[in-house]
């Protein structure tokens, strides 16, 4: 049983560091040399361990790997010039991870564990965060089901993970999209907002045939009447229209994303036209044969703004103007990246030191 919230460290003998190319990583496949464990057993948590990482032992019955009982987060850190390591907003995905673990009937996990956690094990794997232009350390916290059990309810028992990896962008060029029109994300009163691996993996069918058809990813809708723009799976949408910038309001099916949240923000006070709301894909083939439709836009943590030159949509494509002019999508790119690499005033204090 915990009585206190200590963390227990055991570093690497050698570090694996010096033969990464980190002008060359591949996104979600460089792993850092420590990870972070804490066990949940009997109703208390337990100690938290950072150690090399390491692959896990599980029984085949655990509950997880069969029933999908599972949330995660995704986040990333930065270097300043000194070589100190930054999280950006860490405390948005703390308090999300805890939604998800509600919605999933999951146990809470303590800020000790989560936060202290995090700063311990970014601090020491600091010297993984890649310096390149656009590179950053992604970080992947997530809680699974352990119970050896095979049968439906929640599990007893948890293990609460966190793993790094050095990454570059998740999208390197411009992306195809395909308004998904028959398959659905998520459904009202469904788990369409937890951050839960179930989600992603109702949404690879699609893709993949999607992907087919030369598209990166799909443009979901909603499951009642295929109308509604909900997101793109990877990462929230945005539509500039005219002179107004569009995002499907959060209603409960699509991610509360953090980078979504700072788009607005930042819009928002440069004196943008923001409109958080309904916007249906008739309102994006009108405004496209309009001529209206000059922008769209993905964020996300891993995507943060992702440029989406070509939306399927039956049988056509709508093809937005070249990238280079884009005006919105252009700035937010420009000030998040400077905000992060400490070239932009932090005016918002979303840059956490570890
Ligand atoms: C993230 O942006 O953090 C995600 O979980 C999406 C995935 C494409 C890595």
């Amino acid at each position: 049983m915990v009585l206190n919230y200590e963390i227990k460290t055991e570093k690497v003998n050698k570090s694996r560091l010096p033969e990464v190319d980190f002008t060359n990583i591949p996104f979600g496949r460089v792993f850092t040399d420590h990870m972070l464990v804490s066990d949940y057993i009997n109703g208390e948590w337990q100690e938290t361990n950072i150690m090399p990482f390491q692959e896990l032992r599980l029984s085949p019955a655990t509950t997880v790997l069969h029933y999908g009982q599972e949330i995660f987060e995704g986040l990333k850190a930065y270097r300043d010039a000194e070589g100190n390591a930054y999280l950006f907003r860490p405390h948005e995905n703390f308090r999300r991870f805890n939604i998800s673990a509600d919605r999933m009937v999951m146990p809470q996990i303590p800020k000790e564990i989560f936060m202290d956690g995090l700063r311990e094990l970014v601090t020491l794997d600091r010297g993984w965060i890649p310096d390149t232009e656009g590179g950053s350390l992604y970080i992947r916290p997530f809680m699974i089901a352990t119970d050896d059990y095979v049968g439906i309810r929640p599990s007893n028992n948890y293990k609460f993970i966190i793993f790094c990896c050095p990454v570059n962008a998740y999208y390197a060029e411009p992306i195809k999209v395909k308004i998904e029109q028959e398959y659905v994300r998520a459904a009202k009163g469904g788990i369409g907002e937890a951050k839960t691996g179930g989600n992603y993996a109702a949404s690879l069918y699609a893709a993949s045939r999607a992907q087919k058809d030369g598209y990166q990813q799909v443009l979901w809708t909603d499951a009642a009447e295929h109308k509604w723009i909900q997101e793109s799976g990877t990462m929230n949408v945005f539509f500039v229209i005219g002179d107004k910038v569009i995002t499907p309001n959060l209603d409960g099916g699509i991610l509360q994303g953090v980078t979504r949240d700072s788009v607005l923000r930042l819009l928002r006070d440069n004196e943008y036209k923001i409109e958080e709301r309904p916007i249906s894909v008739d309102e994006v083939v009108e405004a496209y044969h309009a001529g209206e439709l000059k922008e769209v836009f993905g964020a996300g943590t891993a995507a943060v703004i992702a440029y989406i030159s070509a939306i399927g949509h039956l049988e056509d494509d709508m093809v937005l103007p070249p990238v280079e002019e884009w005006e919105v999508a252009n700035w937010l790119q420009k000030t998040m990246r400077g905000i992060k690499n400490f070239t932009v005033p932090d005016k918002y204090g979303w840059m956490i030191k570890a």
